[in-house]
């Protein structure tokens, strides 16, 4: 369990792909790998982007009409990206933030190979329309609020997991309806697993995220509206998916606030 944080941050450093998928999947906390001394060696080296995709503004990534193969490879690899993504930043919070419970570093963990999975359906149906992950440019905004929040594990929690996460709630629905309505019933099926899994993510993120406020004596709502502001957050837009996020555990307050009932 002691080296569960070095592991973690032994696979973020990783900057292959299918090099750190194996070590995500890995990650025991059986290693003996040593913190200090990784982050000794790798002073400055996060984040580790592989050479491909490149990174590019998110005005210059290119939409095309799914109706195409080329249109729908390029929303499969989009969506890669925000699952490839989604491996480096349950694995950052991970390794992090000093002086949590066990259960916070395995919670992370366990949300970390689901990324994985996810990424590697998507990599697998991506491949199967003759592409592959880093055939298409891809913009780099999901590590950015990583960057942002990597002084305080309340704004990241804030951020990350319970704004950009639960995002992925309210639109996976219309994604996975959409490659329904061309006749890309595996890509369908696969947006279901990932917004199955994904309810858990923001259950995990707004567990960790209340349990903190509490031992701050802050108040939540008011307290993620702040940090919203100060870290320049985007703010949550309709639609919701209401259900979901009331199964991930936001509040009845929260979902007020944000106007999602
Ligand atoms: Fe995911
Ligand atoms: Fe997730």
């Amino acid at each position: 369990m002691h080296s569960i944080r070095a592991e973690a941050l032994s696979a973020l450093l990783k900057t292959d792909v299918n090099s750190k998928l194996a070590a995500t999947l890995g990650i025991n906390g059986k290693s003996g790998l040593e913190l200090s001394s990784l982050l000794q060696a790798n002073s400055g080296r996060l984040p580790c982007s592989p050479a491909k995709p490149i990174l590019v503004h998110p005005s210059e990534v290119k939409q095309r009409s799914v109706h195409t193969k080329e249109g729908r490879a390029i929303l499969i690899h989009a969506l890669a990206h925000i699952e490839f993504n989604a491996v480096n930043l349950a694995l950052d919070i991970t390794w992090r933030f000093d002086n949590l419970p066990n259960q916070f570093y395995l919670d992370w963990v366990k949300v970390a190979k689901e990324e994985a999975h996810h990424f590697r359906l998507l990599r697998n149906h991506l491949n199967g329309l003759g592409f592959e992950y880093g055939d298409f440019p891809a913009h780099n905004g999901l590590w950015e609020m990583a960057e942002k929040t990597k002084d305080d594990v309340l704004a990241r929690l804030a951020l990350v997991p319970r704004t950009m996460e639960a995002r992925g709630l309210d639109v996976s629905p219309g994604i996975r309806d959409k490659l329904r309505s061309v006749g890309d019933i595996e890509g369908a099926a696969i947006l279901e697993i990932i917004l199955h899994d994904e309810i858990g993510h923001v259950t995990i993120g707004n567990h960790w995220y209340h349990r903190i406020c509490a031992e701050r004596k802050l108040d939540p709502t008011k307290t993620n509206t702040e940090l919203a502001l100060q870290y320049g957050a985007p703010s949550p837009r309709a639609p919701f998916n209401v259900e979901a996020r009331r199964q991930a555990g936001f509040t009845d307050d929260e979902l007020t606030m944000m106007g999602a009932s």
